[in-house]
C-alpha cells in the first residue's frame, strides 16, 4: 500500500469504524477516529471534550475549527509516516480545505476516499443496536452482529456500552447534520478523482476484504 491519506466516507452507523479497524490492523496504519477522540477527551474531562459535549449531544457537528485542530496534531505524529486512516473526517467543505493544506503542507499527496454506501432504512437498526467494548472498542451490533455473550465482549471480556448518542432523537439529527453538511463532499472528492464507493449493505468481513486488496493493488 502506498503512504497516504485515507478518508472513510459514510453516513452515521455505515460501518466507518469497523472498516476502519480492520484495515488499520491489516496495514499496520493508525485509525484516526474524531469522534472516538472527541469521546476520549470528554472521559478525560478536558475541556476540549467539554467544549465538544453539548454539541455531541446534540447529534451535531463540533466546529470545524476544534476538529481540524486535533487532526493537524495527530497527522503529524510518527505513526502517520507510513499513511493513516481518517475516520469521520472531514465532515465538512472547509474541513475538506483544511484537511489539503495540512497534507500539503507535510508534502503528502492526494487522499483516498472510500465512500461507504449504506440504505437509508438500515442506519438505525444498526445505530440502535450498537454496542462497544469498553475496553478494546471492539465493534458489536444486538442485531446484526451479537457477542457471544450478551453485554461482554468476545475479545477480552470487557464490559459492552451503548455510546450516549445513539437514542433515536440524536440518531435523526445526526443524520440530518450528515445530509446537510457532509454528503456534498462525496461531489467534492469525485470531482477530483479521488473517490471510490463501496457497497456498504454487504457482511463486513466482504467489505473489508474488498478493501484490503483494493489497497494491496494500490
Ligand atoms: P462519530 O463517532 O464519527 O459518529 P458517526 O459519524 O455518527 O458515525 P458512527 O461512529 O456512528 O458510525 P460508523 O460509520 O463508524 O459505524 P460503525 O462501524 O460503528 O461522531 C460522533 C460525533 O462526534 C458527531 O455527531 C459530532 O458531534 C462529533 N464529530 C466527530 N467527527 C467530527 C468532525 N469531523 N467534525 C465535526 N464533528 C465531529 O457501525 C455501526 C453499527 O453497525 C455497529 O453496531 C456495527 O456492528 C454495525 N455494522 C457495521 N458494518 C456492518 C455491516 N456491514 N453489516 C451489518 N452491520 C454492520
Ligand atoms: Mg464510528
Amino acid at each position: 500500500m502506498r503512504s497516504q491519506a485515507l478518508i472513510f466516507l459514510g453516513a452515521p452507523g455505515a460501518g466507518k469504524g469497523t472498516q476502519a479497524r480492520e484495515v488499520s490492523k491489516h496495514f499496520s496504519i493508525p485509525q484516526i477516529s474524531t469522534g472516538d477522540m472527541l469521546r476520549e477527551a470528554l472521559r478525560n474531562q478536558t475541556p476540549l471534550g467539554l467544549a465538544a459535549k453539548a454539541k455531541m449531544d446534540a447529534g451535531e457537528l463540533v466546529p470545524d475549527e476544534v476538529v481540524c485542530g486535533i487532526v493537524g496534531e495527530r497527522i503529524v505524529q510518527p505513526d502517520c509516516e507510513r499513511g493513516f486512516i481518517l475516520d469521520g473526517f472531514p465532515r465538512t467543505l472547509a474541513q475538506a480545505e483544511c484537511l489539503e493544506s495540512m497534507l500539503q503542507a507535510q508534502g503528502k499527496g492526494c487522499p483516498l476516499v472510500f465512500d461507504i454506501k449504506v440504505d437509508q432504512d438500515l442506519l438505525m437498526k444498526r445505530l440502535t443496536g450498537r454496542r462497544t467494548c469498553s475496553v478494546c472498542g471492539e465493534i458489536y451490533n444486538i442485531y446484526f452482529n451479537p457477542p457471544k455473550v450478551e453485554g461482554v465482549c468476545d475479545k477480552d471480556g470487557g464490559k459492552l456500552v451503548q455510546r450516549a448518542d445513539d437514542r433515536e432523537e440524536t440518531i435523526r439529527q445526526r443524520l440530518l447534520a450528515y445530509e446537510k453538511q457532509t454528503s456534498p463532499l462525496t461531489g467534492y472528492y469525485r470531482r477530483k478523482g479521488l473517490l471510490q464507493e463501496v457497497d456498504g449493505n454487504r457482511e463486513p468481513a466482504s467489505i473489508a476484504n474488498e478493501l484490503i486488496d483494493f489497497l494491496g493493488k494500490a
